[in-house]
């Protein structure tokens, strides 16, 4: 199962890869400074539509839009660039989200950073992964580590409390990161190399993927209030190591 879908991820890959003149292609979503570009769509239809050929039971939420949903058992939530803005102006950091749910459990996720050619995934109980490697979540504590953030750019409404956690976050860390992709940033801790992410009003397709990898990479997938994160609505999300969610709960 989880092969399969990371050949049809890699294949999606190829179109994000192949891009050009991006920002021709934008449209202004909803909200504040949130885009979509052809490419956005160009790679949702893609995996719509081959995943569709590969789990023909399944039903299918993305960013872009969604399926007629009649609550089948198994469901993808999949984002298919995490990281338009970075898309747009050829940053070079963006990466696909697939995660497959049955029922209110994820069983398998994909994270795809087609520009570095890194491949996250798992498969519920079966530990993480990238490119083939199993990995762990680092043992460093916050204050000893990396921390990694989100600006919640569509809200403005929580730029002010962003900003003032953050402030506390970086005296109190070895310092802070932005890369401008949740799903990637949710995988950075994943494999040990940052500590800890953090971001308010994250949707499901940004973090469902990256919940289930890091997870399976001995990390913790919460949200604001210390409980699980709900993936049918918004969330103000930390994923962390464990002892880093320690320390980070005492400057919430
Ligand atoms: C966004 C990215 C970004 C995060 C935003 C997300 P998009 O996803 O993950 O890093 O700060 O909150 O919405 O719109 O590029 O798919
Ligand atoms: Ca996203
Ligand atoms: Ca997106």
């Amino acid at each position: 199962m989880l092969n399969k879908i990371i050949e049809i991820v890699k294949e999606a890959g190829k179109i994000i890869l192949s891009a050009h003149n991006q920002e021709s292609t934008i449209t202004a979503k909803e909200g504040k400074k949130n885009f979509v570009t052809k490419f956005d769509v160009a790679v949702q239809d893609f995996l719509f539509t081959e995943l569709g050929k590969a789990f023909p039971e399944a039903e299918f939420v993305g960013e872009e839009g969604e399926t007629n949903l009649a609550s089948a058992a198994l469901r993808f939530i999949i984002d298919p660039i995490d990281g338009t803005t970075n898309f747009m102006q050829d940053y070079r950091c963006s990466c696909i989200s697939v995660a497959l749910c049955e029922g209110n459990d994820i069983i398998a996720g994909v994270v795809y950073n087609p520009y570095s050619g890194e491949i996250f995934s798992a498969e519920k109980g079966k530990g993480a992964y990238l490119n083939g490697n199993k990995i762990t979540v680092s043992d460093r504590p916050l204050s000893d580590g990396l921390a990694l953030f989100g600006t919640s750019p569509y809200h403005p409404e929580n730029t002010d409390e962003t900003f003032a956690l953050l402030r506390k976050v970086f005296d109190f860390s070895r310092d802070i990161r932005r890369s401008g992709s949740a799903a990637y940033d949710i995988c950075m801790v994943a494999c040990g190399r940052c500590e800890i992410f953090f971001e308010k009003a994250l949707q499901p397709w940004d973090v469902a993927a990256g919940a289930l990898i890091l997870q399976e990479a001995g990390g913790l997938a919460l949200n604001y209030e210390g409980k699980e994160i709900n993936f049918s609505t918004p969330n103000d999300v930390v994923f962390a190591n464990p002892k880093a969610y320690e320390e980070f709960a005492t400057l919430l």
